[in-house]
């Protein structure tokens, strides 16, 4: 079942860059791996998948919704129905782990529920979302508020949040982009294991190996355009690869 349709989507912004005339398709249940050098558009493609932003021109539609032409009351059903890692975390610093983990339901329940749940988290709540943490390797700070951690365990944090969300759609921007290597293959099965659920996986990623190991696809971008759409195993053989390779090599990252 096809979730997404991009015909010829454009969102340029008024520097000039952005996104250039893409096309592409995206089915339920499917981990998408996005590549790209930096400024290749990939933030900007995650950006119009939520709705944060909108297209400049084309047709996008996501879950039957046209988002060129999209309501308000539309727009907050479908938000419902999309999670997203933000590249920049966005945690709350003066709350703890666990009410920042809750935030992810945010969208699912009441205001005044979450004001409940903001004051009081029932046993079960708790346990819900330490298993999530647990499976991060970072339940130890459930209580710590997250001003108090480092950038790669406010990010752990941001995608328990995305997890404990009861989303069919999970958009993550480079979500292993500060952990070390044996923390980013527990954040990566934790995606999978959603996979296994059937949802699906957009995600950002500079490390090639593990797009290339996990993703069922990839789609890379240059300069605002995609230059390669398809499996991981042609992806690995292909000049787009060779091309970001070297950059990165030339950039000193390494695909660790
Ligand atoms: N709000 C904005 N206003 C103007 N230009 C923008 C804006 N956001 C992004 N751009 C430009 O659009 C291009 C794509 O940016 P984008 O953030 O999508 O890249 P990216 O592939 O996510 O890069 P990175 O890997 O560094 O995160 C860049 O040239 C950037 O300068
Ligand atoms: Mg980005």
């Amino acid at each position: 079942m096809e979730i997404i349709s991009a015909k010829k989507v454009s969102k340029i912004y008024s520097n000039g860059q952005g996104l250039k005339s893409v096309d592409f398709t995206i089915s339920k249940g499917e981990f998408v791996g996005i590549v790209g050098e930096s400024g290749a558009g990939k933030t900007t493609l995650m950006r119009l998948l939520c709705g944060a932003i909108f297209p400049t021109d084309g047709e996008l539609i996501i879950y039957d919704t046209d988002m060129t032409n999209i309501r308000r009351a539309r727009l907050t059903n479908l938000r419902r129905k999309i999670s997203v890692v933000y590249q920049n975390y966005n945690v709350i610093p003066c709350l703890d782990v666990a009410r920042n983990v809750m935030l992810g339901r945010l969208s699912e329940v009441s205001w005044l529920e979450t004001i409940r749940r903001l004051f009081f988290l029932n046993r079960e709540e708790l346990g819900e979302i330490k298993s999530i943490l647990e499976k991060l390797n970072i339940a130890d700070k459930l209580n710590e508020r997250c001003q108090e951690l480092s950038g790669g365990q406010q990010q752990r944090v941001a995608i328990a949040r995305a997890l404990y969300s009861k989303a069919d759609l999970f958009i993550a921007d480079e979500p292993i982009a500060s952990v070390d290597p044996a923390t980013a293959n527990l954040i990566i099965n934790a995606f999978k294991d959603l996979k296994y659920q059937g949802k699906t996986i957009i995600m950002n990623l500079h490390q090639l190996d593990h797009a290339i190991k996990h993703c069922d696809r990839i789609l890379m971008f240059e300069q605002g355009e995609i230059c390669f759409d398809g499996k991981p195993t042609e992806f690995a053989q292909s000049s787009a690869y060779s091309r970001l390779d070297d950059k990165d090599l030339q950039m000193g990252v390494t695909n660790e």
